[in-house]
């Protein structure tokens, strides 16, 4: 078989696997015939054209089936709302400014905040060496800018270093360089880094911020944090029955503990347990007067506090543990399969209150629709300029994504295998990662 029939049988079998789960849901429900029928175009397609074209309702229930099988997310319950916006044929600069302008508009909605997903033009499967149409280097759509000072220190958010000192080399010019400055876009068009989009800099208003108090202590007030509204995350590439769309940014609403444990208090990020244990006049002479978990349960107050005063739409892990244990309970007495990663669904603060941690999870991955890591814009186009003789751009498998979750098995706990497996060390931004 010549490579490009292995690809197209590749691709095939992976449109029907996706038809198969579409059809089983009651929204999409086509029965066995027009199913058939519509295998027969995607395999006529797929020949004559190397790929096949999603329909506007395999587009919708795409997306939504990636959620769905998003492992690591605690907010899957919610997976049916998501709402696509469909971007497939802007392939220009002003075009995308426009298409992220009006995402961020239908999923603000005063507050009350919508899961919106856009979906930019695909990838022709097969042909490693062609450049994406559209690409986004953002980690996310919203996010602070962190400027390393020559001391190393860094004003800002130490996450976003690098794309930083990329935003500031291309020519941006922030108008101010303080902890919480925002990022501009870095949108790629055929493999071309287009100049830095400060978008936000002529509308502030797309990028809502919610200062952070805290009901009983002043002093954490007077730390001036503050956190923007919606979490859109912008790298990653999504993949609907085996085709790639390597921009796709989604956002739904944020849990507290993402702000409150890890950007607020994990080392590697703004690093502020100590100021906030401070400003709450604690002991912290001792790791045993607790003073961290203390400090950690007061700025997840100020959090849910604050974003609850603003009117904007957020969680907390009790909350969500709660809605997705249900969830579980319901996939399962549906005989429905719903994978998870133990080590992301179980919050970082107070876990085994959280129904998650008495439980086990398949870490398997749904490899055909779903959400994947992939190599930067600036990577990607560097290994499809100079591609290593014996070692093809992007794999030869169609679907193959770099960095692709990794499935780690949780380190503690049931199964009688943990017990004698060394315990893998969590780097900073190690096993449960930045999302
Ligand atoms: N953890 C990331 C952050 O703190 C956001 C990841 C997506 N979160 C979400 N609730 N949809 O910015």
């Amino acid at each position: 078989m010549s490579s490009a029939s292995k690809h197209n049988a590749v691709l095939y079998n992976q449109a029907k696997i996706f038809l198969t789960d579409m059809d089983n849901d009651p929204r999409f429900h086509m029965g066995a015939k027009r199913r058939n029928q519509r295998l027969q175009e995607i395999e006529l397609e797929i020949d004559q054209r190397g790929t096949y074209t999603h329909t506007d309702a395999e587009l919708k229930f795409g997306v939504q089936w990636a959620w769905r099988n998003s492992n690591r997310c605690i907010g899957r319950h919610m997976w049916r709302t998501l709402q696509v916006r469909d971007c497939r044929n802007i392939q220009d600069r002003e075009g995308v400014i426009q298409a992220l302008h009006d995402h961020l508009t239908s999923a603000w909605q005063g507050g009350s905040i919508h899961s919106v997903i856009s979906v930019f033009p695909p990838r022709q499967p097969g042909q490693s060496l062609r450049p994406d149409p559209v690409r986004l280097a953002n980690h996310q759509l919203l996010r602070y800018a962190g400027f390393e000072q020559e001391d190393g220190q860094v004003v800002g958010d130490p996450h976003s270093t690098e794309f930083t000192a990329r935003m500031l080399e291309k020519g941006w010019g922030p108008q101010r360089r303080s902890a919480y400055t925002p990022l501009p876009w870095s949108i790629w068009i055929h493999d071309e880094e287009t100049a830095p989009a400060d978008h936000f800099a002529a509308h502030p208003s797309l990028f809502p911020e919610i200062r952070i108090t805290h009901p009983e202590y002043p002093g954490i007030d007077a730390l001036g944090l503050r956190w923007y509204a919606i979490p859109v995350i912008s790298e990653m590439a999504l993949v609907i029955g085996g085709i790639t769309y390597p921009c796709a940014p989604f956002n739904g609403w944020y849990m507290g503990t993402e702000i409150a444990n890890r950007n607020f208090c994990d080392a590697g990020r703004y690093n502020l347990l100590k100021p906030i244990a401070i400003a709450m006049d604690l002991d912290t002479s001792s790791d045993r007067t607790l003073w961290k978990d203390q400090a950690l349960t007061a700025i997840n107050q100020a959090v849910l506090h604050s974003f609850d005063a603003a009117n904007v739409r957020i969680g907390d892990h009790h909350e969500l543990g709660a809605q997705f244990e249900r969830f579980c309970e319901i996939e399962e007495s549906s005989g429905r399969r719903l994978n998870g990663d133990w080590s992301w669904l179980t919050p970082p603060t107070s876990g085994s209150v959280s129904p998650q941690f008495h439980r086990e999870f398949n870490n398997e991955v749904e490899e055909h629709t779903n959400f994947f890591y992939q190599r930067s814009p600036s990577e990607d186009v560097a290994a499809r300029q100079s591609p290593p003789a014996d070692n093809p751009v992007r794999s030869d498998d169609p679907f193959h994504l770099e960095h692709r979750h990794e499935t780690p098995r949780c380190p503690y706990g049931f199964d009688q295998l943990s017990k004698v497996l060394p315990i893998k060390r969590r780097t900073s931004n190690g096993a449960r990662g930045h999302n």
